[in-house]
Order: structure tokens, then sequence, then C-alpha cells
């Protein structure tokens, strides 16, 4: 059996048995760029862009996508979502900095998190973020104060907990009562939050916000989320005469890493639900808000590659055999986290038959610094290059420098070009922030003081 039949995916193998990304041979990016290397498929980011578009076209009139940075975001990301008229979501200071150092327009950023510190609230402020994304009563009170010392209007949103479980890793559901994130709708808090924006001359309240988890494959609790919502906001109507111009639904679409996860077609999901919405609100006579979705994983998840060089590899018979590469949980912490689920294949032997199991580890100190377990391959030698898919989410963004690896590279791949967006890491780089006492300063003449 080949790589293509066991994993069921639409790979391109050139004339040299090579793994091709993008029209290029992913031999020759290794070559130039080393590995670990993340490569990313512009026409694929792009495609998935495209795709959510077009899914909302049909079904609801006026709808804005934001792409949640967290996925994956650095400067070149910024300005690719934007061309493909994106809205973004971020979460933190260093995020929104990124992305106003891209160029990106305030007005289009959605600002999130469940602990914005004053100082990330005034960044906003100042640079006149779009959508401040409200996350508790505390945080409101907050924001009314620095409204008034800066004498700025936000625009906001209220992130409401729909008391939706979505069926993902617990800890990636967000929409249940016990949750870190949103105010309750069950509990007054939602109800009394608005109160309180509305009677505020210093913010201006634009509608309601709901995110109920990541890697979600159901459309059933995203329904479920639409009606939560439009109950509550025909509510408020009700009680108050606000009416929602902007109703969010976040992100949160699953992709498959490997032949258990299935999701239905992406543009099947989305305009089922924004048809869903459309007629909720329509049901309840309510005039139609824009509505936003904001999706990170679905949008550059399957864009997403990382090549490792196989280094050790460790027969023990009757047990396994361990494949150790040159990166592992820095670059992806996803399956010691969550216990994910990838696929791969040798890049420089892509038409060698499947005939050995190997388990992929990575080289950090640690025995659940594992890549992929029990996954069929062609007989690896070191020097080869293994090619894991579909990490474009959630892996550069949560990487780190444990036992002090340097962060991969990134290279974006289109039409066989390869340019470079985020450069490798330097060992420099690793101790430039390190400081050294004086009176800590190694001298090879001096004795150690313990002996
Ligand atoms: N909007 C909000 C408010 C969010 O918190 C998130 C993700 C998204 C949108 C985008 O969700 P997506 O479409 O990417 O599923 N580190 C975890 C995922 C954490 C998701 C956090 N919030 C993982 O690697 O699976």
């Amino acid at each position: 059996m080949l790589a293509s039949e066991v994993f069921e995916r639409d790979f391109t193998i050139n004339s040299s048995g090579h793994l091709e990304i993008g029209g290029c041979d992913v031999v020759e990016l290794a070559r130039v760029f080393g590995t670990p290397l993340y490569i990313l498929d512009e026409e694929k980011i792009r495609g998935n862009c495209r795709t959510y578009r077009e899914a909302l076209k049909g079904v609801y009139p006026n709808f804005e996508v934001v792409y949640a940075g967290k996925a994956f975001l650095t400067q070149a990301v910024c300005g690719l979502v934007y061309q493909e008229g994106l809205g973004l979501d971020v979460v933190s200071g260093g995020e929104l900095y990124t992305a106003l150092q891209a160029g990106f327009p305030a007005e289009r950023i959605n600002f999130h998190g469940n602990n914005k510190s004053r100082a990330e609230l005034m960044m906003a402020l100042k640079n006149g973020v779009g959508r401040i994304m409200v996350d508790s009563l505390m945080e409101l009170e907050t924001l009314i104060q620095l409204a008034m010392e800066t004498r700025t209007q936000p625009q906001i949103m209220l992130r409401l907990k729909p008391g939706v479980v979505a069926h993902t890793h617990t800890y990636a559901q967000t929409g249940q009562e016990d949750s870190k994130f949103g105010m309750g709708i069950n509990d007054g808090v939602a109800m009394k939050a608005v109160k309180i924006a509305l009677a505020s001359p210093h913010l201006k309240l634009l509608g309601f916000h709901s995110h109920i988890g990541s890697q979600i494959f159901e459309v059933a609790p995203f329904k479920a989320t639409v009606d939560v919502l439009t109950a509550f906001m025909a509510e408020i109507r009700t009680q108050t005469g606000f009416v929602a111009q902007v109703l969010d639904l976040g992100g949160g679409f699953g992709i498959g890493h490997n032949k258990q996860e299935k999701p239905r077609a992406l543009r099947e999901i989305v305009a089922e639900i924004g048809r869903y919405a459309r007629e909720r609100l329509t049901a309840l006579q309510y005039p139609l808000p824009q509505l936003v979705l904001e999706p990170g994983r679905s949008i550059i998840g399957p864009a997403g590659t990382t090549i490792y060089t196989v280094g050790n590899i460790k027969r023990i018979p009757g047990i396994r055999t361990y494949l150790a590469v040159d990166g592992g949980m820095t670059d992806n912490p996803r399956v010691a986290l969550y216990q994910a689920v990838y696929e791969g294949a040798l890049a420089n032997k892509m038409n060698a038959p499947l005939t050995e199991v190997v388990t992929v580890t990575g080289k950090c100190c640690e025995s659940g610094d594992m890549l992929i377990w029990d996954l069929p391959l062609a007989v690896p030698e070191p020097g080869d290059l293994l090619a894991v898919f579909d990490t474009g989410a959630y892996n550069y963004s949560m990487a780190s420098n444990y036992n002090r690896l340097p962060r991969p590279a990134v290279v974006l791949v289109r039409a066989g070009e390869a340019e470079l967006i985020v450069r490798r890491e330097t060992y420099e780089q690793l101790v430039q922030n390190d400081l050294m006492p004086e009176r800590l300063r190694v001298k090879p003449e001096a004795e150690p003081i313990a002996k």
C-alpha cells in the first residue's frame, strides 16, 4: 500500500517521488530552509476564506467572516486574510500589535479575551479597534471608566454563555455554564450587562457573541446556540427596545486530521448555520443583524504541513519502533495536550510502499513528547524527511522553546514559489532576553563555591 491509498489524501507527487506542496518540492524546501519547517499552502488558505464567504452569500444577506488569529498569526497571515476580505479576531495585546504592525485596519478587528488588562484595553481604544468583545461585568465597568478617561466611545459586543455543550475535547469546550468565558444568560448576568451597557453614553452596544468550542463536527450545537441567542435577543427587545446590529456565532468548525475525523463539507455546514440563523430571526420578526462567523482552524489548519528530518530510529523487538525527529511537542503540543491524532508520510519516498509501522517521537526530554503513534511508513532511514499534515492551526501559535529548541521557520508556498514569512529562531535569540549579573559571570579561573 502507498501513502496516498492508506491516508486517502490527494497528494501531489513529482517525478522524483517527492511530495509537492503549492508546486514546490518539499525535499528542496527542506534543503533551502532547513527543518523543522512549517509550510503553508497559500491557495488553500485563500480557498477556505472564499468557501466561507461563498457559503454565506447565498443564504444570509449581510455577513462578515472574521479570522481567529489565535490559530496562526503573523503579519503575512494578516495580509493574506485581509486580501480575502476577512476581519480579524485578536485575543491579546501581542496579537493586536501584530495586526497593527501588518497595517490591518483597526476598525475590522474584534478584540476578545477573558482577562484583558487595562493596558490592552487602552491599546484597543487608542487604536480604534472595531469591536471589543466584553467578557464580564467587571470588564464592562473597567471599559466604561477607560472610555470616559480617553473620551472615546468604543463599540462593544457582549460575550454570552449559551449553556450549550459541544462534543469535543473538554479543553476546547467554551459554551457551557461552567466556563471561564462569557456571561451567563440563565443566571441573569447577561441581562444585567445589557442594561448597564445601554445606560452608558460611553459605549455603543452592537450585539452579542458566543463561541461554543473548537474542533466541532456537528451542526446541532451551533443551531442550539442560535436558538438561545435569538430568544435572548427577542427578550431584550421586549424588555428594553434594544435591537442588535450584530450577531456573532464564533468559530469552532472541525477539520479532519485523520480517517476517523470526517467533517462534512465546510460550505454545507456554514450555509446550514447561516440559513438556520436567518430562519430563526425571521420567525421572531427580528430585523436581520449582521451575522459574523470567526473561524480559525478551518481556515488555516489543512493548509499547514510540518517537515522534520528523521534522526534516531530505535527498534525495540516485540514492542515498537521509535522514530525520532528534530522537532516535537515544542512545535506541535497538540498531541500531548489533546491526544490529537495526526497523519504523516516520508516526503522523499512518497511512492515507496508502507511496509513498517513506527511511532514518531520528538526530541524533547519527556516521554509524552509524541507526534504520531503507530504510523504506517515506508522503510525509514536517518536523513529522511517526515511530513506531518494539517498542522496549520494551533501548532506554530502554540509553539514553545522547551529544552531551548528554537522555533521553526515558516514558509508560504504558491505556484512553485516559496517565501519565508517567519525566520527560524537562532540560538542568539534564545538568550537575548537573559541577563547575566556580573557576580554570576562564569570565570574559568575561579573555583566553584560549592565543592
Ligand atoms: N472565536 C473565539 C472567541 C475563540 O475562542 C476561538 C478559539 C475561535 C473563534 C476559533 O475557533 P476555531 O475555528 O479555530 O476552532 N488550542 C486548541 C483550540 C483552542 C481554541 C480557542 N478558541 C486546539 O489546538 O485544539
